[in-house]
């Protein structure tokens, strides 16, 4: 294992990565952020200093921060925000995980400004699966918008504004698309140069390229495909699957795929890689737009039109959905633990047809208090007569210690457990949640209401376990993880500024001190 130091500046600048000109937020001044790349067992320092007007932080997403909760950087429960013209060093250890995540700002919406970067973990355990393979790269997906997400999002949620997600306004990859300058008007506002172009993926003809495909948009799915080539699964969300063949690869916000090509076609033609985004996702009301974004795959390394690429005819019958989780079977076997503590949780999401500004679970909305949780919770248990490492070993967090201020809902469970938690989706949209600090076993899932009698019925034979997931629109899911991770951890519809809900259970003993606020 290797010390790895990474230096990451955030700061605000003007740029156009599909030619119309707004203000973004950046790392190092590049977008999207710089690769980190490290090796299991790495211990990794990042050192985030902050040019920004506003606090800001950052998450490693999929990472589980094992004994060190408080770097998980989730500003109002882990952490403060790290404030302007000051640095915050991330000091973690990869241990026991690999495989494709990614990082980004876990305050308000910024990472929808710009503030996301890839994240890969090399192993030796992916030995085998790398002899598949000839080359590695990462290719970021992400719907995109021409107005700073704080600007978006208060008409959005403004009372009355039922469901009106703001709509893309285009989609990039690799940070970069085409944009039709036409479809402005003079006067619209915007500044939009004609020099856009298509993200150009080079490959090597005759070779066998792994794509890590991350979402790191703020509300679409997208539809991935690549014009004449087959797309081999091997992994989802960092959980190595056994290879499944497809020809459109459903991905929804914050998930990770990594495909196999073999780009053994004729290299006469270059070839269209296709992510459809799934506009009609967010909602039945919006029209189906469903538009492609592409990218080149450049065969010669020219920059030329395909002459005789044809798109697969087949249409993903799964759209606004993960892939079936029958093409999901982890290459490492793990059976789940039997049933412990069961919790449901109903999430809301209808905006205008209740009133609601916000979303809801259980009929709580996450609003951050001024003390990160994790910080209220140290300083509960510390007054309390209780040792620390006691509450901690044994019951897990006493919440009569610690009641949060704000609104939050935190679900206390007992270190070392087994928790099932009930996701059942109010909403007519679906909605990819994702859990901090573990991975899940994906159990169940249906549409309507889940019916307990079929608890002893569930498949517990190696299902897939990763850590965002789809819940579908008027639909359950039922999920699994073992508490093993001492910690407050959110657990949270990722789609841009959906509210929280934070949990929590036993918490390590050294953290006070961390935010001095
Ligand atoms: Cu991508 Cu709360 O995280």
């Amino acid at each position: 294992p290797t010390t790895r130091i990474f230096n990451i500046t955030v700061s605000e600048i003007q740029a156009a990565p599909d030619g119309v000109v707004r203000t973004m937020l950046v790392m190092n001044g590049q977008f999207p952020g710089p690769l980190i790349r490290v090796n299991e067992g790495d211990r990794v320092l990042v050192n985030v200093t902050n040019e920004l007007k506003n606090g800001t932080s950052m998450h490693w997403h999929g990472l589980y921060q094992n004994g060190t909760n408080w770097m998980d950087g989730t500003s109002g429960i882990t952490q403060c925000p790290i404030p302007p013209g000051t640095s915050f060093l991330y000091n973690f250890t990869v241990t026991n995980q690999f495989g494709t995540y990614w990082y980004h700002s876990h305050v308000s919406s910024q990472y929808t400004d710009g503030l996301v970067g890839p994240f890969v973990v090399h192993s030796p355990s992916e030995a085998a699966v790398r002899s598949n393979y000839d080359y590695d790269q990462v290719i970021l997906l992400q719907d995109w918008y021409h107005d700073l997400s704080s600007d978006l999002m208060p008409a959005y949620l403004a009372s009355g504004n039922e469901n009106a997600e703001p709509l893309p306004d285009n989609g990039l990859i690799q940070g970069t698309n085409y944009f039709n300058c036409s479809s402005y008007d003079p006067d619209s506002g915007y500044t939009c140069q004609d020099n856009s172009t298509r993200a150009i993926l080079p490959i090597h003809p005759q070779k066998r390229h792994r794509l890590r495909l991350i979402n790191t948009g703020a509300f679409g799915e997208f539809s991935v495909s690549i014009d004449n080539h087959t797309l081999s699964v091997i992994e989802a969300d960092s959980t190595l699957i056994a290879p499944a063949t497809v020809h459109r690869l459903p991905i929804h916000i914050a998930q990770r795929y990594s495909i196999i090509v073999n780009f053994n076609q004729s290299s006469s033609t270059n070839y269209w890689f296709r992510a459809q985004m799934n506009e009609h996702c967010f909602s039945d009301d919006n029209p189906v737009l469903d538009p492609d974004v592409l990218a080149l795959i450049s065969y010669s390394n020219t920059t030329a039109e395909p002459t005789n690429s044809v798109d697969w005819s087949d249409v993903l019958d799964v759209v606004c959905k993960d892939l079936n989780t029958t093409l999901l079977v982890p290459l490492v076997p793990a059976s789940p633990p039997k049933q412990g503590l069961t919790y449901q949780l109903d999430v809301s999401f209808q905006i205008g047809a209740y009133a609601l500004d916000k979303a809801y679970i259980n009929s709580t909305t996450w609003t951050p208090s001024t003390v990160p949780t994790l910080n209220q919770a140290i300083t509960a248990l510390s007054s309390s007569n209780t040792s620390l490492s006691s509450q901690f070993s044994t019951s897990g967090l006493d919440t009569t210690l610690f009641s949060p201020s704000g609104s939050q809902f935190v679900l206390s469970v007992p270190s070392i457990s087994v928790v099932d938690i009930l996701l059942n989706n109010l909403d007519e949209g679906a909605h990819p949640f994702h859990l901090h600090g573990h991975q899940f076993w994906e159990l169940a899932s249906g549409p309507g209401d889940f019916d307990y009698g079929n608890y002893g019925s569930l498949n517990t034979t190696n299902p897939m376990r990763r850590d965002t997931m789809t819940v579908n629109a008027y639909g359950w899911s039922l999920i699994r993880f073992v508490a093993d991770n001492p910690g407050l951890w959110a657990l949270h519809c990722h789609i841009s500024t959906r509210a929280d809900i934070m949990k929590t259970w036993t918490l390590p003993a050294d953290v006070a001190g961390l935010c001095s606020i």
